[in-house]
């Protein structure tokens, strides 16, 4: 569902920032993007969702490659979720949610009922949060909002910058229960990035681990804590085998 071959992505100043990843996720698939701060992991999402040209390599999508259409088309079958959230202080949640499809000018009633549905699958009913503005939620609420935004178009494939970064153990675990079962039931592939090596294990199929622009190791929890592959994985995994 989504594949990317040899990507790489060289700034200006020639500061590599992803160098040649290629990885693959199935239909259904999570996987969870892990490494050092710096390690290329936001660059590869983006380019991922061509915020950001690859200077080298190709991406999939479904059974497209990203050349074969332009940005704005491509960027309609993927949710993307900005690490902070990234909601827009003057618009409301229902405004925000509903950016893309008034964008694409979608009918008036729709819209209502499905952010309805949409605040009813992150918990945050229509009645009591549709009409705040972002400062007027916690940081768990704007970020479980970035979440149904990027659900609104019922995308097949999401891209999910740290979507449960900076968020107590208790608010965390209990969007990790969203997040499962809202994967199950609506079937996304999500890749996802996170700080967190036992939220990696928990949620991803697949974890992909980054260093320095470059996929060190990319395997399931058994793979990573049982045969890690050098020091740097060791040192990554370490304490993390049963969580
Ligand atoms: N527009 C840019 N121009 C030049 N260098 C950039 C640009 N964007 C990112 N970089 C550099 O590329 C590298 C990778 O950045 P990236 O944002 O992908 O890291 P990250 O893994 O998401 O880090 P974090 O965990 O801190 O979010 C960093 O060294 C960063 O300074
Ligand atoms: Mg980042």
């Amino acid at each position: 569902m989504i594949e990317v071959k040899n990507l790489t992505k060289v700034f200006q100043g020639n500061v590599k920032a992803v160098n040649s990843v290629s990885f693959k996720l199935d239909k259904g698939e999570i996987g969870c993007i892990i490494g050092t701060s710096g390690c290329g992991k936001t660059t590869t999402l983006k380019m991922i969702n061509r915020l950001i040209e690859p200077s080298e390599g190709d991406v999939w999508v479904g059974n497209e490659e990203c050349h074969d259409t332009d940005p704005v088309n491509w960027r309609r079958k993927i949710g993307y979720v900005i690490q902070k959230a990234g909601l827009l202080p003057h618009l409301t949640v229902e405004q925000n949610i509903s950016l893309l499809s008034n964008i694409l000018k979608k009918d008036k009633q729709y819209m209502v009922d499905r952010v309805t549905e949409l605040l009813e699958t992150i918990n945050m009913p229509y009645e009591k949060f549709a009409k705040r503005y972002p400062i007027e939620l916690s940081g768990g609420q704007q970020q479980r909002v970035g979440i149904a935004r990027a659900l609104m178009e019922d995308p097949p494939v999401m891209l999910m910058d740290e979507p449960f970064g900076a968020l107590d153990p208790i608010t965390r675990e209990s969007l990790h229960e969203e997040f499962i079962g809202l994967n199950k039931r609506l079937k996304k592939t999500i890749l996802m990035v996170t700080h967190d090596m036992d939220e990696a294990f928990k949620l991803g199929d697949k974890v992909i681990l980054m260093n320095k622009g470059e996929i060190v190791q990319m395997g399931t929890r058994e793979d990573l804590t049982q045969n890690p592959k050098n020091e740097f994985v060791e040192s990554f995994v370490k304490g993390h085998a049963n969580a």
